[in-house]
C-alpha cells in the first residue's frame, strides 16, 4: 500500500460517495486506500461508508464510539494503516483532491518530509468565506505562527501529506487535542521537517454543516498551551485553571450585582457568588476540560455534588495553607497565591478522579 488517505468524519453521510469518486479519479495509478474515521455519526455516515466499501475494496471505516476529536481520529486512522505515505483531508470536499498526486510525487522524490495544501501562499485562497470566518482564521493562524515560530504559510491547514518516517518520528509526542493536527505534528518532530506548500482554494462544503464551534477555539488555545508549556504542566490542569480564573470573574460579577443592585447583606451576597461560581466552574469543566467524559442527565447532578464537596475541602486547604504562610511572616499576596495553588491542585486531582473518571466515556 503506497498511500492511505485518512478522512475524519462526523455527520458527513452526503459527502462519502462523491469524495471516493473524486479520489478514484485523481489517484489512478497509485496503490491507495481511503480510511474514514467516524466518531459514531448520527446521520448514518458509517452505514454509507459500508455501502461504498462494498463496491470499492480500497475503502474502509474505523469506528470510534464514545470519542470525539478530529486530530485523534486522524492519528488513529494513520496508525491503522501499513501505507508508506499518509494524506489527511476533510470529508466535505473543501480540500482539493487533485493536488494529491503532486504532493505524493514531491514526497516520493524526497523533496520534502511534509506536503501541505495551503490557502495562505501565492495561488491559494479561502474561497467563499464570510468576513468573520476570514478574520478568525487569520488571527488564529498568526497567533499560532508567532507563539510557536512555525515557518509555514498555513499551519492550520487540515489537508496535508507525510511519509511514514515523519509520522513515526513525532507520533509519541503528539498532543492529539482538538482540530489542528498539522501544528501538533510539526511541533512534535525532533527537528523542523522539510516542508513544501501546495496552493489551493478552499472550496464550499458539499453537504452537511461545519463542526467548528467555541469548543474548537478552546481546544486550539489548549493545544498552543500544551505545545509551549505542556512539558511542565499537564494541559488538563491548565484548562482547569483557566476555567477557575473565569470562575473568579463570575464570582466577582455576582457579588457586585448582589451588593450594589440588590443591596443584599455581604454574607448572603458572598454565598450566592460562591454557589454561582461553583456551578459555572463545574459546567465549564464538564463541557471543556472533560468534554470526552462529559456527564449528562442525573450524572450531571451527582457530578455537581461531588465537585462542590471536593472544592469545599480544597477551599479549606487553601485557607489553611494561606493562613499558615501568612503566620510565617509572608506577605498577603504570596500567602494567598500559595493557598490558591494548593487549592487548585487539590481540586483538579480530586475531581479528575472522583467526578470525571468513572466508567466509560459518555
Ligand atoms: N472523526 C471525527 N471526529 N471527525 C470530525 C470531528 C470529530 O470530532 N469533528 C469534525 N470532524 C471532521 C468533519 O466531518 C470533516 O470531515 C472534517 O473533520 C473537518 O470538519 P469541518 O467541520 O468541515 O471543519 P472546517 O471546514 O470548519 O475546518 C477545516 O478546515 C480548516 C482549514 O483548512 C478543518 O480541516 C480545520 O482543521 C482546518 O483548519
Ligand atoms: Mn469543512
Amino acid at each position: 500500500m503506497e498511500l492511505a488517505v485518512v478522512i475524519p468524519t462526523f455527520n458527513e453521510a452526503g459527502n462519502i460517495e462523491p469524495l471516493v469518486q473524486r479520489l478514484e479519479h485523481s489517484l489512478g495509478g497509485v496503490q491507495w486506500e481511503a480510511i474514514f474515521v467516524d466518531d459514531d455519526s448520527t446521520d448514518g455516515t458509517a452505514q454509507r461508508i459500508r455501502e461504498v466499501a462494498m463496491r470499492h475494496p480500497s475503502v474502509r471505516c474505523l469506528r470510534r464510539i464514545g470519542r470525539r476529536g478530529l486530530s485523534s481520529a486522524c492519528i488513529e486512522g494513520m496508525l491503522s494503516s501499513h501505507a508508506r505515505y499518509f494524506a489527511v483531508m476533510d470529508a466535505d470536499l473543501q480540500h482539493d483532491e487533485s493536488l494529491l498526486p503532486k504532493m505524493l510525487a514531491a514526497l516520493r522524490a524526497g523533496e520534502c518530509d511534509l506536503a501541505i495544501g495551503s490557502r495562505y501562499v501565492e495561488g491559494g485562497g479561502v474561497g467563499e468565506w464570510g468576513s468573520s470566518r476570514r478574520i478568525i482564521s487569520r488571527v488564529a493562524t498568526s497567533l499560532g505562527k508567532r507563539l510557536l515560530r512555525v515557518p509555514v504559510g498555513d499551519p492550520m491547514s487540515g489537508f496535508f501529506m507525510l511519509s511514514r518516517e515523519t509520522l513515526e518520528a513525532s507520533v509519541r509526542r503528539l498532543s492529539g487535542v482538538g482540530f489542528k493536527l498539522l501544528i501538533d505534528l510539526i511541533l512534535s518532530m525532533p527537528a523542523l521537517p522539510r516542508i513544501r506548500e501546495f496552493p489551493y482554494v478552499f472550496r464550499p462544503r458539499l453537504s452537511g454543516g461545519s463542526k467548528l464551534d467555541l469548543r474548537t477555539a478552546w481546544d486550539y488555545l489548549m493545544l498552543l498551551a500544551d505545545k509551549s508549556i505542556g512539558q511542565f504542566v499537564p494541559v488538563q490542569l491548565l484548562s482547569f485553571a483557566a476555567v477557575g480564573s473565569i470562575g473568579v470573574l463570575v464570582h466577582l460579577a455576582v457579588l457586585g450585582c448582589a451588593l450594589d443592585l440588590l443591596s443584599l447583606p455581604f454574607p448572603v451576597a458572598q454565598s450566592a457568588a460562591v454557589a454561582t461560581a461553583m456551578v459555572s466552574n463545574f459546567t465549564l469543566n464538564n463541557a471543556l476540560t472533560y468534554r470526552d467524559k462529559r456527564l449528562r442527565g442525573w450524572r450531571w447532578f451527582r457530578g455537581l455534588a461531588g465537585f462542590c464537596a471536593a472544592c469545599a475541602v480544597g477551599a479549606l486547604a487553601n485557607v489553611g495553607v494561606a493562613s499558615y504562610m501568612h503566620g510565617e511572616q509572608n506577605g498577603w499576596l504570596l500567602s494567598a497565591l500559595a493557598g490558591i495553588l494548593v487549592g487548585l491542585v487539590w481540586n483538579y486531582a480530586v475531581t479528575s478522579v472522583l467526578v470525571w473518571s468513572s466508567g466509560k466515556p459518555r
